[in-house]
């Protein structure tokens, strides 16, 4: 875990999952207004990007874990999977956009039967997890064997230079803009919750960990995203 650029102002371990909960609720009516301005639109091709790694059949039953207001859901229906979204804020739920069923639950704790989805999504949610590993054991878990899980988040680029320029960008203007829009104290927390990824070789092995193979971290647009695809392994 990136521990150096810990800020006092992250909740405790005991209040993230409450304080996430209701931050989601409160900032939902203009998430994705939000979102469609802080990443200049990338958002909406990254989130393709993710659809293309599930690769399964037509009409494969995908879960996309912490859905939010269904971006992810839309996509996948647009490939022509049948999307399932999932989430624990009711906030995020009401302003949901897609006609996805959908399911007011924990990533924590999934409620699907083992060995039933052909693939998993998850967009920019390992960071307000309270913790990554059960998660993943979920993930492991309710897929079918030889199915996906693609999972989008966050990065910082590699170069120098960029990394300079992008956090300047996120932990300066973001906040910012949340504050124009939306709620700048929740658009200072979610530059911040990047402390909460651990390191790639730490992210791989817990993926690993939970008994999926054939990882693949995609870096996207220089590195300021960042796609992480695994497989069950067939029985
Ligand atoms: C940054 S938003 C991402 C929403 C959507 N996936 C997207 O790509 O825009 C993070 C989402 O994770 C959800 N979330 C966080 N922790 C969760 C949990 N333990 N179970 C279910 N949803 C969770 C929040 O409610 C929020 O909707």
């Amino acid at each position: 875990m990136k521990q150096s650029r810990m800020k006092p102002t992250l909740p405790t371990f005991s209040e993230k999952e409450l304080t996430v909960r209701k931050m989601f609720d409160r900032i939902a009516p203009r998430y994705d207004l939000l979102n469609r301005i802080i990443t200049f639109g990338l958002d909406t091709k990254w989130r393709k990007k993710t659809v293309k790694q599930i690769d399964t059949h037509s009409g494969g039953k995908i879960l996309d874990v912490a859905c939010g207001t269904g971006d992810l859901c839309d996509s996948l229906h647009k490939a022509g999977m049948k999307a399932i979204g999932m989430d624990f804020s009711r906030g995020m739920l009401n302003s949901f956009n897609s006609n996805a069923p959908l399911i007011n639950g924990d990533a924590l704790k999934i409620p699907i039967h083992d060995s039933s989805v052909d693939g998993v999504t998850c967009g920019f949610a390992l960071r307000n997890f309270l913790d990554i590993n059960p998660f993943l054991n979920e993930v492991a878990r309710i897929l079918k064997p030889g199915s996906r899980v693609a999972l989008l988040e966050v990065d910082e680029p590699e170069n120098r230079y960029m990394k300079m320029g992008h956090s300047f960008y996120f932990n300066k203007i973001v906040p910012f803009i949340g504050g124009l829009f939306s709620d700048k104290d929740a658009y200072s927390y979610l530059p911040r919750s990047v402390v909460y990824l651990p390191e790639e070789n730490e992210i791989i092995k817990m993926i690993e960990g939970a008994g999926l193979s054939k990882v693949k971290k995609i870096r996207l647009t220089g590195g300021i995203a960042q796609l992480l695809v695994a497989e069950k392994p067939k029985d």
